[in-house]
């Protein structure tokens, strides 16, 4: 095995996690990866808790192979992490957590308790944040445009079957504050929730002008 060196390690990862973005939403971009990087590094520092190499490197990895994105064929997240992260000389060990983070994070994919490792708490609560407040208003709205849903249908507070972004915030977005796993990332929450739900009432007070 290759002699590993932390910081190159890192910026490799960055490179190949900028590309590996192509063809997906503003708000699934390299910014969002490294808003989530930061965000996780600052609640290990907060929490005093978790591996700061292995957070830092599933937050980048993360969305490989995400499912609104997935195209058929083709490898795998495993195979695609693995593959990466072994050419850089990253123990199996390292390599076996930030497989299982990226497999367990998705907030759809309900599995979110098969692991408890305190660098996937941090991830997921990282991804998590980045979903809510100012940012993640934005990133819903870009995702809905994206998929053409509806801005907002009145009478119809969510779904599958008739979809908008309105509805996306209490399919998904309002739930979340609630399901922090850390304590910092539960105070963030709370102030980023309060952002979803002015929001909400300056847009139906706009959308019912004037008459209420
Ligand atoms: P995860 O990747 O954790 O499973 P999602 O895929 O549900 O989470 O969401 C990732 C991002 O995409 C979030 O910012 C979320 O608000 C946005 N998003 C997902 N589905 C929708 C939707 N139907 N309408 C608007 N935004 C969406
Ligand atoms: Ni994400």
């Amino acid at each position: 095995m290759k002699e590993m060196n932390a910081t190159r390690v890192i910026n490799r990862i960055e490179a190949f996690a900028k590309k590996s973005t192509h063809g997906f939403d503003s708000g699934h971009d390299w910014w969002h990866l490294d808003r989530v990087r930061n965000l996780a590094l600052y609640l290990q520092k907060a929490e005093n808790t978790g591996d700061r190499f292995i957070i830092e490197i599933s937050a980048l990895l993360h969305d490989i192979d995400d499912k609104k994105f997935r195209t058929t064929g083709g490898p795998g997240a495993d195979a695609i992490i693995s593959e990466l992260l072994m050419g850089l000389g990253v123990g199996e060990n390292i390599i076996h957590d930030v497989i299982r983070i990226n497999k367990y994070i998705s907030f759809s994919s309900g599995a979110k308790n098969e692991i408890s490792s305190a660098e996937f708490l941090i991830v997921q609560d990282a991804d998590r944040l980045d979903a809510i407040g100012a940012i993640g208003i934005a990133r819903a709205f870009n995702y809905g445009g994206f998929r053409n849903n509806a801005i907002y249908i009145p009478d119809n507070d969510g779904g599958v079957n008739n979809p908008s972004t309105i509805g996306h915030f209490y399919d998904k977005l309002l739930l979340l504050r609630d399901m922090m796993n850390t304590s910092t990332a539960r105070e963030l929450a709370s102030e980023r929730h309060k952002v979803l739900e002015e929001f909400l009432g300056n847009f139906y007070h706009e959308w019912n002008f004037p008459k209420e």
